[in-house]
Order: C-alpha cells, then structure tokens, then sequence
C-alpha cells in the first residue's frame, strides 16, 4: 500500500519520464490573477501560458499544487467534517500542455498512469465526456477499451471546466471509480448520482477557450491540456478506503489530535477530528504563504477557518490551545514535499497559538450567550440575526461558526437580520470617524477601506505581481482615471509593494497597464490595512479596472531618487 506520499511522488515520476517539467506548487496567493481569492486548481499559475500572455520555455507540466477552496466559486467551509471528501485544502496533481499534445495523449497518459502505475483495476473505472464530444468518446473507446455503456454522456455544466467568471476553459472528461454496491450510489448522470458510491477521482480538461468577460467566449491561441486529479481521493482509493479521512495522512493528524485531547475520533467526536486536521493543513499552508488571521479579506477567511476548528478544539474538551500543538504531525507528513511549510514552522505555531488564545477568552462566554439565546429554538427555527452579530462583533464569531454551532440542532440563523446589523454599525463608524478631526484625505483612506477592504501584501514571496486598480485619488478625490504627467495616489486589491511602516522605507517602482505606465515614488500604509501607492502618470493614461478585468503588473524597480526624469520616460 502506498502513502500520500510516494503516490504524489509517483505521479511527477511517471510524467517527468514521459518529458513533462516538473514544476513546484506556487503559493496559494494567487500572484498572477488578482480576482482569485485563493489558488484553487493546478491550472491557476499557468494561466497566463495558456492564453498566450506568458511564453516558458517547456510546452508540457506537471504539479502538486497545493489549494484552498474555502470562500468564492468553489465553497467547501460549511460541509468540511461532516462528510467524506471535502476539505477546504487539498492537492491537485495535475499535467498540463501548452499548445503540446491534446485530447488523445491525454487520454492516453491518464489511464496509463492509473491503470499500469497506480494498477487501479480497469473494470471499476468509467469516464464521462461533454455530451457533444464524439471525438473524446471515441478516443476513450479506442484508447482504454471501454464499451459505450461505460462513456457517460453528459449535457451539463459538470462536465465544462471553468476557473472562474473569466479566464480559460473548456469541456472536460472526469474519470470516475466504482467503490462496489455495498455504497448506495448511480453513475454521472444517473438519478442515484448523488450518492457516494461513484466517485470522481481525475478531471481532463480540454482547453480551448477563454472566457474574457460574463458575456464574450474566445477561441484559445492553442487547444490545450488542463487536468486536476484530487490527491487526497486517488490515496483513498489505492489504500482501499472509502473515505479520505481514512489516508495514512489524516490518520496520523487525527491521532496526534486525539493524543493531544485524549478523546477518541469516535461518534460524535469524529467530526470535531476531522474539522481540526483539515484547517490545520488550511491554517498552516495560507500562513506559510504569508496570510495572517485579521478582520478583511483572505486574512478574514483564515481567521473563520481557524476559529471554526477552536471550537471544534473547544467541543473536544481542550483546555488550552491546541492547533499548534498538531504542527509538528503535519510538517512531519507534508514538510518534504513542501519546504515552505517546515521553514515557517515557527511562524505558524505562534500564529496559531496566539489566535487560539486569544478566541479562548471569549469563546465560552459567546458559547454561553448562545445557548442561551437558542434554548427555546427547536429544529427548523430561526436564530436571530442581532444576536448572531453581537456574537461577531463582541465575541469574535464569524457568522459561520455559529451556523456551525446551532447546526446540529437544525436550527440556522436569520443573516438579512445580521448584514442589516453589520451595514448599521459600518455607518455608525463612519459617522464617528468624521467626526473625530481627521484630515480630510485620511476620510478618503478609510471609506476606500471600506468599499475595498484592505490590500493583500503579496511582497513577502514576490517583488512582480498582478492587481486591480480599485481606486485613483486625485487632490484629495476620487477619480475615474488619470493622464501623463498627473500626481495621483492608487489603490490595488493587491501588492508586492511594501507600505511605509514603523520605520522602514516604502518601495518604489513601476505599475503598467494596458494602456499606460505609472512611476511609483513611494507607497505608504493608510486607514488601517491600506497600501497607497504615490504615483506619476508616467505614460499614456490609467483608470479604475471594472470588476477585476484590469490587470495591471507591477514591477519593483530599484529605488530611485524623485525628479530623475530618465527614469520617467
Ligand atoms: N482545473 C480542473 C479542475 O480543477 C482540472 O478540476
């Protein structure tokens, strides 16, 4: 039986000898694609390639990509623990062509790899193709021999792979395994499809177009090859299990935590377990990429993952932070294949360890609070939304964890109740922060705070990223774009620029756009988690990108004095 290990080792094995770069996992930041909260597919890196904006210098790949999918399309939070494959972070192992071979070599690598490597028994295996692709059918008949009953014709949008709103995709063929009759359960496209019985376990997609906006699909410059197989379920399969919970990965997790709690992953235990040892990957991964719990954006969702599994800490009887005690187990399983885990290992530990301590003061009395409020609640009721806030605002809850927490008594929460407190309390602060004798550009920082959120540094791990330019400010207002030789201060989603702080020096660069060329003389933290950029219109003109599509990049350039016009033109 092999591990998760060798079975990820095998995969890059297997393509490296058939002439693919092995190319490590990028972060889960994505750096190239400033709409995308987190990495959530092997594809997310090459996305540039496959659309031609970014030449290398291989034409095929192949990765274990590490991903989180914990908020936005692909939205896993709610069900982890409670079922058999979810998870919020996960492996992809993928191989890719770039304009290389397409649907037949795929294919033809695919049931290769699974059924003579991994030795998967061909007879519990069937595929899936999109209802119109006669020629993938054909290829899956000629290829691996299955007869047409087992070549499942699918008309939905299962079956056509997409990254997001944008970016590129195509129609895809998904390779499933049969677990055996005793798991209730129909094949793709049956009425019983939604039982557990046929599992997906490796997505082949056929990339041909890019999606540019909601409405307009274009032809890809190449037809190419995206393909996704979920490491965590092809290691259930070939180590006989149904469930990946069961992986000698999770398992040796879930023992350091029932070591640590002294309570077994039994009954009603076992979900707690399983939520603990799947945020702690999620946890200590998104830290090691540079993302720290806070109140905005990615940091935000860090915070819900980790306070989700406190209380699951806190469910299981731990009376003092736990999370960190479990670190050494994961940089134990997942620390070779991934050195950036065992290199932050400190970090993440006083991370994890300060954040649960911290939850720990108000969690019991926001935990009291609850079940009170709830007592007289039976299944089907509804929970009110001020309380559901005052949870947040005042115990720290996000609104998930205490969905999570009134769950298993069937009730859920009233959330119009609860946005409408968060938009009242949002003014209030406004309204207070006028008033409190600010300058009048620093209203600006917070209300772009506001609207925006905070910018996500990105410049621990890069000095070259993509962002949106989500507001230009002009003489202390807000405007719409600006022209040559205009003094205006930007704000990006996100930066690898460092904002002035506690001392240290601002970074200073160059930001171009499609349409023209920023010089950024200096950049400096603002309202609270901001990072403004001041800038010169160096060439052409900029505007606010509309709803991402923008992309601009940023290149750090060495520092440079103000006024040295050379470096202007
Ligand atoms: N990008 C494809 C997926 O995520 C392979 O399923």
């Amino acid at each position: 039986m092999s591990g998760v290990n060798e079975i990820r080792s095998m995969f890059l094995d297997y393509f490296r000898k058939n002439g693919h770069e092995i190319v490590p996992s990028s972060p889960l930041v994505p750096r190239n694609d400033p709409t995308l909260m987190f990495t959530n597919a092997g594809m997310v890196q090459f996305k540039n390639v496959f659309t031609g904006l970014e030449q290398r210098p291989y034409s095929t790949a192949a990765t274990a990509q590490k991903c989180v999918r914990a908020g936005g399309k692909h939205n896993d939070l709610d069900n982890v623990g409670y079922t058999a494959r979810h998870h919020t972070f996960f492996e992809m192992l993928g191989n890719f062509s770039f304009g290389d071979y397409f649907k037949e070599r795929a294919i033809e690598l695919a049931w290769n790899l699974i059924t003579k490597e991994y030795g998967l028994d061909a007879k519990r295996l069937l595929v899936t193709v999109y209802h119109t692709d006669d020629e993938a059918f054909g290829l899956w008949k000629k290829i691996a021999g299955l007869s047409d009953d087992r070549i499942i014709r699918i008309p939905t949008s299962d079956n056509f792979w997409a990254m997001g709103d944008t970016g590129p995709c195509g129609p895809c063929s998904e390779i499933f395994y049969d677990h055996g009759e005793q798991i209730w359960g129909g094949p793709p496209g049956s009425a019983e499809e939604d039982g557990d019985r046929f599992i997906e376990i490796w997505n082949l997609v056929f990339m041909q177009y890019e999606q540019v906006t909601k409405e307009e699909r274009i032809d890809l410059p190449r037809p190419s090859i995206d393909t996704g197989m979920g490491l965590e379920r092809v290691a259930a399969v070939l180590q006989g299990q149904h469930d990946n919970y069961d992986i000698d990965l999770f398992r040796a997790l879930i023992a350091a935590s029932e070591e640590a709690t002294g309570v077994k992953a039994e009954g009603d235990r076992r979900a707690s377990h399983r939520v603990i040892a799947d945020h702690l990957r999620s946890s200590a991964f998104l830290i090691a990429d540079g993302v720290l719990p806070s109140n905005e954006g990615r940091g935000y969702v860090l915070r819900r993952i980790m306070r989700r599994a406190m209380r699951h800490a806190q469910l299981l009887g731990a009376q003092e932070p736990l999370m960190w005690k479990l670190l050494p187990a994961l940089v134990g399983q997942m620390g070779r294949a991934y050195p950036e885990l065992a290199r932050a290992e400190a970090l993440i530990s006083e991370t994890l360890k300060l954040e649960e301590t911290r939850f720990r003061k108000t969690l019991e009395r926001g935990l009291n609070l609850l079940s009170e409020a709830s007592a007289d609640l039976s299944e089907g009721d509804q929970f009110n939304g001020e309380t559901a806030f005052k949870l947040y605002d005042t115990y720290g809850f996000p609104l998930d964890l205490t969905q999570d927490a009134l769950r298993a008594k069937g009730i859920t929460v009233d959330t119009d109740a609860f946005s409408a407190a968060m938009e009242r309390q949002k003014a209030e602060a406004r309204a207070n922060w006028a008033g409190s004798g600010e300058a009048a550009t620093e209203t600006i920082w917070f209300e772009l705070k506001e609207k925006h959120g905070t910018t996500e540094f990105l410049g621990y791990d890069t000095e070259a990223a993509e962002g949106v330019i989500q507001a230009i400010v002009r003489d202390g207002a807000v405007v719409e774009s600006a022209a040559k030789g205009e003094t205006v201060q930007v704000i990006l989603n996100q930066t690898p620029f460092y904002g002035e702080s506690g001392g240290q020096m601002g970074d200073t660069g160059v930001i171009a756009t499609d349409t023209g060329k920023l010089t950024v003389t200096d950049t400096q933290k603002r309202g609270e988690g901001l990072f403004v950029h001041y800038c010169v219109v160096a060439e052409g003109s900029v505007k606010t990108g509309e709803a991402g599509r923008e992309i601009i990049e940023l290149l750090i350039a060495e520092p440079f004095a103000l006024g040295d016009e050379r470096r202007l033109a």
